[in-house]
C-alpha cells in the first residue's frame, strides 16, 4: 500500500494513497481530523475526490471522456440513447433482450398522470421551462410515493421526462399538449410531442431524430460536475430519486453550468446585432471590466479540449448541411473560437470550447428554442444523474450523508446584549 506522510507540529502522520483503475491517485484524508485535528481546505472542491465511481472517466489534460470504459466519440456515433441509459445505470452493455424490455418499459410509462396537467395550467405563460421541470419532478413523488422499487422509478423518470419537457414547451407557446406515440423511439417520441399539432400529420425527420440521439448521448454523464454532485449530495440524505433530480435540475440551470448553452446563443445574437465584430467582443471579455465571459468556453476539468465539443463542431456542419440550413451563427461561432484560440488570454488560461458552445446551434437548426436548451441538457443528463445516485445507494458498506467542513472566519465569542425594547 502506498502512503504519503504529513509532517505537522513536529510529528509524522501516515496517510493512505488510493489508486483508481486509470492510475489516478488520491490521498485519503478521512482519518486526518481524528489523527491531527486538521481538516482539508478546498473551496469549490476543485481538488477533492468526493467518491469512488466506476461510471465515467475523464482525463482533462488529455481531453479524454469515457462512459463505462468506452470512448465518447464511439458511443456517441454508434449507440442509441436508451442503450446508453441502461449501460450507465446498470454498469454494462445490455443483452439485446434486456434492451428490448427496457425500451418497452420506457414506452409504456411515458404518460403522466392526467392530474399533473393541471399544474401546467397554473404556470404563467412566460414561465421558464427549467423552473417547470424542477417543480414537476418534485411533484412526481406525490404520484409515486413508494420509494421501494428503484428500477420502476428509474423507468418512470426516463420515460416521463420527455413528456414533462415537451408539455412545458407546448405550454410556453400556448398549443395543446401532444400525447406520446408508442411506436416511436425515445428521441422521435419527444420531437413529435414538441412539434406536432393536432390538426396535422407529423413525421419526425430522421436527421433530426439522429441529431437529438447524438446530443443526448454526449450529455449523458460527466462524473462529479455541479449538478451530479448535487444529485449525490441530496441523495445522501436518503431523499428520494425524484427530489434528488429536482435539486440537480436547479443546479444545472445556472449559466456557469448547463444554462451556458442558452447564454451562448444570446451572446452570439448580441455579437451579430452589433456588427459581428469578434475581435471587439473578445477584447471586451479580456479587459474584465464589463464582467462579460465568453460563454461556452472554459471548463473546470478540461484544460486541453473538451472531446464533446469536437464531436459537436463536426456534427453541426453535418447536421445543418443535411437539413439544408445555412445559419450565419455557425460561421460566427467558428470565427469566435478561432479568434479566442489564437489569443494569449485564452491560451494562457487553457480556455477551450465546451459542450455548450456548439450544441445550441444544432438545437436551433432542429427548431428547438433557446429557452429549452437547458431542458434538453436535463433530458440527456438524467441517466448520468440516476447512475450516480444508484451507485451511491448501492455502495458496499453503505454511504454517509454528505457533510463538508468549513473554516469559520466570523466573530469570536461575544455577549448578546439586550436591545432596549421598552421604548419601541
Ligand atoms: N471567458 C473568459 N474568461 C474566462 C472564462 C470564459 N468563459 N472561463 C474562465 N475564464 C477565466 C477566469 O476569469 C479566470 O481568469 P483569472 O485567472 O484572470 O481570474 C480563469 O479563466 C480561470 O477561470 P475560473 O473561473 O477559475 O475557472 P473555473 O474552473 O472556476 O470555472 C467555468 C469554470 C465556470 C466553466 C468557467 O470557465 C465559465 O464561467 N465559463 C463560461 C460558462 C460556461 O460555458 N459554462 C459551461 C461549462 S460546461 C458545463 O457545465 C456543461
Amino acid at each position: 500500500m502506498t502512503q504519503a506522510t504529513l509532517v505537522y507540529d513536529g510529528k509524522e502522520f501516515p496517510l493512505e494513497v488510493i489508486e483508481g483503475t486509470e492510475g489516478e491517485r488520491a490521498i485519503d484524508v478521512q482519518k486526518l481530523r481524528a489523527q491531527t485535528g486538521l481538516v482539508t481546505f478546498d473551496p469549490a472542491y476543485g481538488n477533492t475526490g468526493s467518491c469512488k465511481s466506476a461510471i465515467t472517466f475523464i482525463d482533462g489534460e488529455k481531453g479524454i471522456l469515457r462512459y463505462r470504459g468506452y470512448p465518447i466519440d464511439e458511443v456517441a456515433t454508434r449507440a442509441r440513447f436508451t442503450e446508453v441509459c441502461w449501460m450507465l445505470i446498470y454498469g454494462r452493455r445490455p443483452e439485446l433482450q434486456e434492451l428490448k424490455d427496457f425500451r418497452e418499459k420506457l414506452t409504456r410509462h411515458t404518460l403522466i398522470h392526467e392530474d399533473m396537467k393541471k399544474f401546467y395550467e397554473g404556470y404563467p405563460a412566460g414561465a421558464h421551462p427549467m423552473a417547470i421541470m424542477a417543480a414537476m419532478f418534485s411533484a412526481l413523488q406525490t404520484f409515486y410515493p413508494d420509494d421501494g422499487d428503484v428500477d420502476q422509478n428509474i423507468v418512470r423518470v426516463l420515460a416521463k421526462s420527455k413528456t414533462l419537457a415537451a408539455f412545458a414547451y407546448k405550454k410556453s407557446i400556448g398549443q395543446p399538449f401532444i400525447y406520446p406515440k408508442n411506436d416511436l423511439s425515445w428521441p422521435a417520441n419527444f420531437l413529435r410531442m414538441m412539434f406536432a399539432v393536432p390538426a396535422e400529420e407529423y413525421e419526425v425527420p430522421r436527421e433530426v431524430e439522429d441529431a437529438l440521439n447524438l446530443l443526448l448521448i454526449l450529455h449523458a454523464d460527466h462524473e462529479q460536475n455541479c449538478s451530479t454532485s448535487t444529485m449525490r449530495m441530496v441523495g445522501s440524505s436518503e431523499a428520494n430519486l425524484f427530489a434528488s433530480i429536482s435539486a440537480a435540475i436547479c443546479a444545472l440551470w445556472g449559466p456557469r453550468h448547463g444554462g451556458a448553452n442558452e447564454q451562448v446563443i444570446n451572446m452570439l445574437e448580441q455579437i451579430q446585432a452589433s456588427g459581428s465584430n469578434c475581435q471587439k467582443f473578445i477584447d471586451e471579455v479580456k479587459d474584465g471590466k464589463s464582467g462579460i465571459k465568453l460563454m461556452g468556453f472554459g471548463h473546470r476539468v478540461y484544460k486541453n479540449f473538451d472531446p464533446r465539443s469536437r464531436v459537436l463542431k463536426d456534427a453541426a456542419d453535418r447536421i445543418l448541411g443535411k437539413l439544408g440550413i445555412n445559419d450565419p451563427m455557425l460561421e460566427l461561432a467558428k470565427k469566435i473560437e478561432e479568434t479566442a484560440l489564437s489569443d494569449e488570454y485564452f491560451v494562457k488560461r487553457k480556455l477551450y470550447p465546451n459542450v455548450d458552445f456548439y450544441s445550441g446551434i444544432i438545437y436551433r437548426a432542429m427548431g428547438i428554442p433557446s429557452s429549452m436548451f437547458t431542458v434538453m441538457f436535463v433530458l440527456g443528463r438524467l441517466p448520468g444523474w440516476i447512475a450516480q445516485w444508484k451507485e451511491q445507494r448501492d455502495e458496499e458498506g453503505g454511504y454517509r450523508i454528505h457533510r463538508p467542513r468549513q473554516i469559520y472566519v466570523g466573530e469570536t465569542l461575544r455577549p448578546f446584549e439586550d436591545l432596549n425594547t421598552k421604548n419601541l
